[in-house]
């Protein structure tokens, strides 16, 4: 009787794990984030190295003090961010990186509150409420200490 409930209680409890297990939080990874000084410059060598010319003309987010543009490949981007007025959050970055150097990884969610409940349930300091990014689409940031030193940003895939 005693193992019958014990088996019981021990499958409810590995059901539970397994559902969270199976729930995929975290899709596609959509694009590494690179600060450089100038978007212009960094433009280059994605163009004179490996001949690629799919990349977006430079636009600027004022609301997150970036400007940036996508390098399109085939699996992702690469997103080069330069510094939008004189409060950017990057500009302390690039003094300790005056080259410019990678800045963040960027993984694609579904719900951008539900990923943000998530990774916050599970111990991970998330540094703004969701705001909307590069792709028009809400973004969160996880802080680097949580990562080994990575600044981690969260999007929701952008639905078209
Ligand atoms: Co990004």
């Amino acid at each position: 009787m005693f193992m019958t409930s014990l088996k019981q209680a021990l499958g409810k409890i590995f059901k539970a794990e397994t559902m969270t297990a199976s729930k995929n939080i975290i899709g596609p990874m959509n694009h590494v984030g690179i600060a450089v000084p100038s978007i212009v410059e960094a433009i280059k060598p994605y163009q004179e190295i490996f001949g690629i010319t799919d990349i977006t003309e430079p636009k600027a987010l004022p609301a997150q003090g970036v400007s940036y543009a996508f390098v399109n490949l085939p699996t992702g981007q690469v997103e080069l961010i330069e510094p939008y007025g004189e409060s950017s959050p990057i500009h302390k970055f690039l003094q300790k990186n005056p080259k410019g150097a990678q800045h963040h990884v960027c993984f694609e969610v579904e719900d951008i509150h539900e990923a943000k409940a998530f990774v916050e349930a599970n111990g991970a300091t998330v540094l703004n409420e969701p705001r909307i990014g590069a792709h028009g689409t809400l973004v969160i940031f996880i802080h680097p200490k949580n990562f080994t030193g990575t600044l981690i940003e969260l999007m929701e895939t952008p639905k078209h």
